[in-house]
């Protein structure tokens, strides 16, 4: 089944200057780049955009970390697109990330971990409204 997600080159992606790799990545992989633009989230649109985490430890730190310098959004379209993006992706946590895969690759620590991927169709449609319409 074609399907949608969205995907976000973090600010530390960013700073390290591997947004070309991981687009190559990402074209490789099969990924239509429907939409792509760069961001630089305030402070409030992070915490808007990660409110399903809003009770978790890691919120604020997670969200400074997000305002803390542009990121890179893209809309992908692909067979299984929310699936085999998170697979590409990796482990939220670098260090249990397989080899091959981007957040190993790229990824610094479990929070600055160099790419999001919607994880469900709902989640997906969210965040795809929250970037581009
Ligand atoms: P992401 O896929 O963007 O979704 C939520 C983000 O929260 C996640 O990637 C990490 O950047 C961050 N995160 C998840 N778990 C933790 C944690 N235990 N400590 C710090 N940050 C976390």
């Amino acid at each position: 089944m074609t399907e949608r997600t969205l995907a976000i080159i973090k600010p530390d992606a960013v700073r390290k200057k591997v947004i070309g790799r991981i687009i190559q990545r990402i074209e490789d992989e099969g990924f239509e780049i429907l939409g792509l633009k760069m961001v630089h989230l305030t402070r409030e649109e992070a915490r808007k955009f990660y409110y399903v985490h809003k009770d978790k430890p890691f919120y604020e730190s997670l969200t400074d970390f997000m305002s803390s310098g542009p990121s890179v959004v893209l809309l992908l379209e692909r067979e299984n697109a929310i699936k085999h993006w998170r697979e590409v992706m990796g482990a939220t946590d670098p260090a249990q990330a397989r080899p091959g895969t981007l957040r190993r690759q790229f990824g610094f620590s479990i929070e600055r971990n160099a790419v999001h991927g919607s994880d469900s169709p709902q989640t997906a449609e969210y965040e795809i409204a929250f970037f581009f319409g």
